[in-house]
């Protein structure tokens, strides 16, 4: 491209030089006719100065061959006007003609001459005067006057003709010069003329050229787009088979829990159910492993949920020190005796928003994980520190952003994870431990979780030697709020209604509904029962005295959010609790509860109902 854009600019410059030299030229002609000029006027001059001398020359001749003749001396006029003027007109001859030798040399015999046929003018003129007619008669007819004058005259002419040749020479020298510079001229122009066609027929061959090229450009993008068109479906095909294989890996792990806690559930209570007349204290036995098995079970979808980051987080400012210091006893409870536990904790750490509950969960699993590593003993490192992400590093990981991070690190002395293990760790239920022991659901939940906090984590490892899982969660610049001290679980009775409160129970599983009502009627409260929004508007027009509503989220028709919305424009008073086991809704951003919301994340117990009722009705509760 670069080359055909150059040739023509060449090209252009060879125009333009030759243009100058044409003008040059062209300027040269004229100073040459001009000079020309000049010479043919010198020599004219000259030639006029030369007759002009002969003609005073003759003029004086013929006054004194007149006054010899009359005797009237008016008749010596010319002679006289001849003598004073003939200086100064050689004077002036020679100064014309000073440039050329043979004219110099002439001029030079002439002097004489006429310095000689003046001198016998003014000898013949005196005798006359003096001696009369016969006298000067016999003086001038010796002839010599005449011949002087001849060979004056044969100088004269002799000058005359060589200017004239001279002017002759130059002017056919002129002409030679001429004619060359002029068949230059008309050369240059010819060849400028060509010159600027061929630039403008190029030109447009250029012009072609590149519509040519930018079509073929055109077609060829057009192929690559398709090309890439194609190549993203294929990927795109790909992702999904993947996407396919890691749904079926995730629903067999889970079907497969389930199975297991379905069958401890079923199989105690059928036990239950025939020891129920018979053995009572038996059939509570059955009844508690029953109610056990589903525990685990909500257990595991709790884990589920953290991994696919639709936990309901209740983020509170926290100091990281603050928190590992108040686990470290339980860490170094769960972990053995044979295993060191060593905290390490920088001055003036950051705080981080995270809740408080699973970052303790995520930290005890990442605890228990290197305890697994290290059977034979070793030493179990956690450490706090500030620390920075820049651009660079976050470019080259997934879902990281550039910032201020508080790192907490879990770092053993145990076996150690290979790349493929340490590829594959954060996978749900991939796990090396044996059956029973590992649902390898442990990592995932912690990456889930991590990820929803808006935070980073990494895997550094080596075989042999230990494992440093690395946690970076966003520094906290808001305001600080109160960190509670590690709360141990509580012993306490659940708390009961006071004053037989009114609550307002909405739920479309009747089944789940039926079991509400129930423990809400142990606790001494009374329950009004809709099992849709608009039935509970209806129940509350009916019964007004209603202190709390508690309502599921998802229902056909009106949600629970609208329903809370209507009724509080009515009761602004009323305490509203939500209860849903699905998250991704209405009151949760992000993963994130609606600041001031008050929550109850199914499946609950009894008591965790009973609490959580309370403190709504009490003024408290919210987020949790
Ligand atoms: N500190 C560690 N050292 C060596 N290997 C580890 C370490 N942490 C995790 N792994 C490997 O990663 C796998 C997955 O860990 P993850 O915590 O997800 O599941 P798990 O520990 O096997 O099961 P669970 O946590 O549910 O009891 C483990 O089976 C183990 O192979
Ligand atoms: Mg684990």
């Amino acid at each position: 491209m670069r080359q055909r854009l150059r040739h023509p600019t060449t090209l252009l410059a060879g125009a333009l030089a030759l243009l100058a030299v044409l003008l040059f030229g062209a300027l040269i002609v004229s100073e040459g006719q001009r000079r020309d000029e000049v010479w043919v006027r010198h020599t004219l001059e000259v030639q006029n100065d030369l007759s002009r001398l002969l003609s005073t020359l003759q003029d004086a001749e013929a006054g004194q061959r007149e006054y010899v003749l009359t005797g009237q001396p008016r008749f010596l006029e010319p002679y006289r006007r001849a003598a004073a003027s003939i200086a100064g007109e050689l004077e002036g001859l020679g100064a014309k003609i000073g440039d050329n030798a043979h004219q110099r040399g002439a001029l030079a015999r002439l002097r004489p001459l006429i310095q000689e046929r003046l001198e016998r003018l003014a000898v013949g003129s005196e005798l006359r005067r003096t001696q009369g007619l016969a006298a000067a008669v016999e003086y001038l007819v010796d002839g010599r006057g005449k011949s002087i004058m001849g060979e004056i005259r044969a100088e004269i002419a002799g000058m005359n003709q060589r200017e004239a040749t001279l002017l002759a020479a130059r002017q056919a020298t002129a002409a030679r010069t001429r004619t060359i510079q002029q068949g230059l001229l008309a050369v240059g122009a010819v060849a400028f003329l060509v010159l600027t066609s061929f630039i403008v027929l190029d030109s447009a061959r250029q012009v072609g050229r590149m519509r040519r090229s930018r079509d073929e450009l055109a077609a060829v993008n057009e192929r690559l787009t398709a090309e890439v068109l194609g190549r993203e479906r294929a990927e795109e095909q790909l992702r999904q088979a993947q996407k396919m294989e890691a749904v079926g890996q995730l629903t067999g792990g889970i079907a497969h829990d389930f199975n297991n806690m379905l069958s401890v559930v079923v199989g105690s209570l059928e036990l239950a159910r025939r020891r129920l007349r018979t053995d009572p204290d038996r059939a509570q036995h059955y009844i508690d492993s029953a109610l056990e098995g589903a525990q685990n079970a909500a257990g595991l979808t709790a884990r589920l949920l953290a991994f696919s980051r639709q936990a309901p987080l209740a983020p509170r400012p926290l100091d990281p020190n603050k928190l590992v210091g108040g686990m470290s006893e339980l860490l170094r409870r769960t972990i053995g005796e044979n295993v060191e536990v060593e905290t390490v904790l920088a001055g003036g750490v950051w705080r981080v928003n995270v809740d408080r509950q699973l970052i303790e969960n995520a930290l005890l699993n990442l605890c228990v994980n290197a305890r697994d590593a290290m059977s034979e003993g070793g030493n179990l490192t956690i450490e706090t520190s500030n620390t920075s992400l820049d651009e660079d590093y976050a470019s080259a990981q997934s879902e990281v952003t550039p910032g201020q991070y508080v790192l907490i690190s879990v770092t053993d002395t145990g076996v150690g994870m290979p790349p493929e293990i340490i590829a594959r760790a954060f996978d749900p239920f991939y796990t090396t431990k044996g059956v029973g022991r590992g649902t390898g659901l442990g990592l995932s939940q912690v990456f889930g979780f991590v990820k929803q906090s808006g935070g980073h984590i990494k895997i550094y490892s080596e075989v042999g030697r230990g494992t440093s899982v690395k946690i970076y969660l966003p520094r906290w610049t808001g305001e600080a709020a109160g960190d509670a001290a590690f709360a141990p679980a509580t012993t306490e009775p659940p708390p009961r209604a006071r004053d037989r409160e009114i609550i307002l129970l909405v739920e479309d599983d009747e089944r789940v509904r039926g079991v509400t009502v129930d423990s809400l009627r142990e606790l001494g409260y009374d329950v009004v029962q809709a099992s849709s929004g608009d039935q509970a508007l209806q129940q509350l027009a009916q019964q007004p005295r209603i202190d709390l509503l508690l309502t599921d989220i998802v229902m056909p028709g009106m949600t629970g959010r609208m329903l809370a919305d209507q009724v509080l424009a009515q009761r602004p008073d009323l305490r509203v609790l939500y209860m849903t086991g699905y998250t991704r809704n209405a009151i949760v951003h992000n993963g994130v509860l609606d600041f001031g919301v008050a929550f109850l994340q199914k499946p609950f117990s009894a008591e965790q109902l009973a609490r959580k009722v309370r403190d709504v009705l009490d003024g408290r509760g919210a987020n949790r």
